[in-house]
């Protein structure tokens, strides 16, 4: 009785660590399927680097936001819409048109995961702030935005909003301005953006839009 009790624990010691081998192993499979091989994406990054900048820090003489710390489901997202033409396709988007195009150049599922892999590996520096503004009153009015970009703006993956702490506060300006005047969130399967065009249009003002801007590059 003894004896077979130590038996059976040896045996089930044995399979436990098959089973915790196995699972270390699919698991490894798991991550490298959902996150790309970044090692990969590091060689597609270079076209990027050119305008979003080899840490993907941004570029605001090439009009290009920081890449770096943005959570890779949004990036994905980003670039369907983009390859789809649910955004830079409307008239006067001559930013979001540049970037389309890169997007096009990227449509392999694999190749996508890899750079997104790889974009997660870039270092996140605070984003200087170039805008200035009432940042109380900025509080005041990012209440709202809480609900789906979170208390910190730390993003909200459940409702799909988007992290915006740490982004450029000028590429935060361009596209809450985009939202308000159709330039993005007009097209049908633009689900996301949709949620979000009504929301911007709560800034009624140039100064609104200023202000909350200046309050969110202060919670990084
Ligand atoms: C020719 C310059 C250029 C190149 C090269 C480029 N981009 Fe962009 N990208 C832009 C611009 C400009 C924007 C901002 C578009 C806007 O204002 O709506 C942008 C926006 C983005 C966004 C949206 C960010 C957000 O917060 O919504 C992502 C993601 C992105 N680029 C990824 C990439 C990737 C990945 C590559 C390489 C395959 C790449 N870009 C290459 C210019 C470029
Ligand atoms: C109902 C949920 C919701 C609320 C409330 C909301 N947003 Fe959003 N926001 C979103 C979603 C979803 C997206 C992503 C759209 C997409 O995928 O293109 C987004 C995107 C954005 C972007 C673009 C980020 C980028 O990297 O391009 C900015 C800027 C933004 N929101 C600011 C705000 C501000 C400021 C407020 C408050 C006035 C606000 N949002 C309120 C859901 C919301």
């Amino acid at each position: 009785m003894q004896c077979s009790n130590v038996l059976s624990l040896a045996n089930l010691t044995k399979i436990g660590r098959v089973v915790l081998a196995l699972a270390v192993v699919l698991s490894f499979s798991n991550s490298a399927n959902a996150a790309g091989d970044a090692v990969a994406g590091k060689g597609s990054y270079a076209i990027c680097a050119t305008c979003h900048g080899p840490a993907g820090e941004g570029n605001v003489a090439l009009n290009a936001p920081r890449l770096a710390g943005q959570e890779p489901w949004y990036i994905d997202r980003q670039l369907q819409l983009f390859r789809d033409g649910a955004r830079g396709t409307a008239p006067g988007d001559t930013q979001g048109m540049q970037m389309r195009a890169m997007a096009m150049a990227v449509a392999q599922p694999d190749a996508v995961a890899n750079l997104i892999a790889y974009v997660e590996t870039l270092p996140v520096t605070p984003a200087p702030a170039t805008v200035t503004g009432d940042a109380a009153a900025g509080k005041t009015a990012y209440a709202v935005c809480a609900a789906c970009h979170g208390q910190q703006a730390e993003g909200n993956e459940a409702l799909g909003g988007p992290r915006l702490a740490g982004l450029d506060d000028w590429y935060l300006v361009r596209q809450l301005d985009n939202f308000k005047n159709n330039r993005r969130g007009y097209h049908a399967s633009d689900v996301y953006g949709m949620q979000m065009k009504p929301m911007a249009s709560t800034l009624a003002t140039p100064q609104s839009i200023n202000d909350v801007v200046v309050y969110i590059n202060s919670l990084q």
